[in-house]
């Protein structure tokens, strides 16, 4: 059985208080549309002024240390970012893993935290464009998976959300047969990883996903939803996202 379609957007560092208003109103596209989840996760300090202006949608977080508390200035520990409202968190995006050197043993040790603090977790793979074409992608992004994966895993809680490096806001996407193998060899190894339940596991697809190319990317088989960036900004964009999901 087809799993539920799940459509979460990454704001990244975009968003003042002047775009709570997008915010209020691809929930109100996303409330039209019971059949799939649709969360969005914006800069830190929007996410509590979003759950509360919209108490009923899901309102995510980007990032989450794995201490629980300590001298980690300038960072947020999981309890914390489930008081600010946040019902999950994306975990290990290739931009923090490039950025802050995050690595896959990091992002574990993240997702653990999250799902202690009771959180979703959104755990992000995928190749960079010299690993595919050394012919890698697959090789690469199982592993990453395999050391990012957290104790307990359950598709209750957790997602993985597959993006080539390539393909986040260049406007270029991969072949759909290539999304199709790749999401099949993440499920094959969730099965390995996981046994029974991997199945349930939602995988999303990332990179340039936008209004033109969602239906197609979302009808590739193990294509469980989408992790959107720039088309996650504003209704008129990320509207015609959702309704290609439900
Ligand atoms: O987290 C979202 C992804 O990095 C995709 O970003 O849709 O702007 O390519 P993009």
């Amino acid at each position: 059985m087809a799993n539920r379609k799940f459509i979460v957007g990454n704001w990244k560092m975009n968003g003042l208080h002047d775009q709570l208003s997008d915010i209020g109103d691809i929930a109100a596209i996303a409330s039209e549309h019971k059949d799939i989840d649709v969360a969005i996760c914006p800069p830190t300090t929007l996410i509590a002024p979003a759950a509360e202006k919209v108490p009923d949608f899901m309102i995510g977080a980007q990032d989450c240390h794995s201490a629980a508390n300590g001298a980690h200035t300038g960072c947020l520990s999981a309890d914390m970012i489930r008081e600010t409202g946040a019902l999950l968190s994306i975990l290990g995006h290739s931009e923090r893993r490039a950025d802050q050197h995050e690595t896959d043993a990091d992002v574990k040790a993240k997702a653990e935290a999250v799902h202690a603090a009771g959180l979703g977790a959104i755990i992000c793979v995928g190749e960079t464009e010299a690993e595919r074409d050394d012919g890698k992608a697959v090789e690469v992004v199982c592993g990453q998976l395999e050391g990012s994966f957290p104790e307990e895993p359950s598709a209750d809680w957790l997602t993985i959300a597959y993006e080539p490096v390539w393909a986040i806001g260049t406007g270029r996407v991969p072949e759909t047969s290539d999304v199709e193998e790749m999401h099949a060899a993440i499920r094959n190894k969730l099965g390995k990883l996981m046994g029974d339940g991997a199945d349930a596991v939602r995988i999303l697809y990332g990179g340039s996903m936008n209004g033109g190319n969602a239906a197609a990317l979302l009808a590739v088989p193990n294509v469980d939803g989408g992790l959107v960036g720039g088309a996650s900004l504003t209704a008129e964009k990320f509207g015609p996202i959702i309704e290609a999901a439900a």
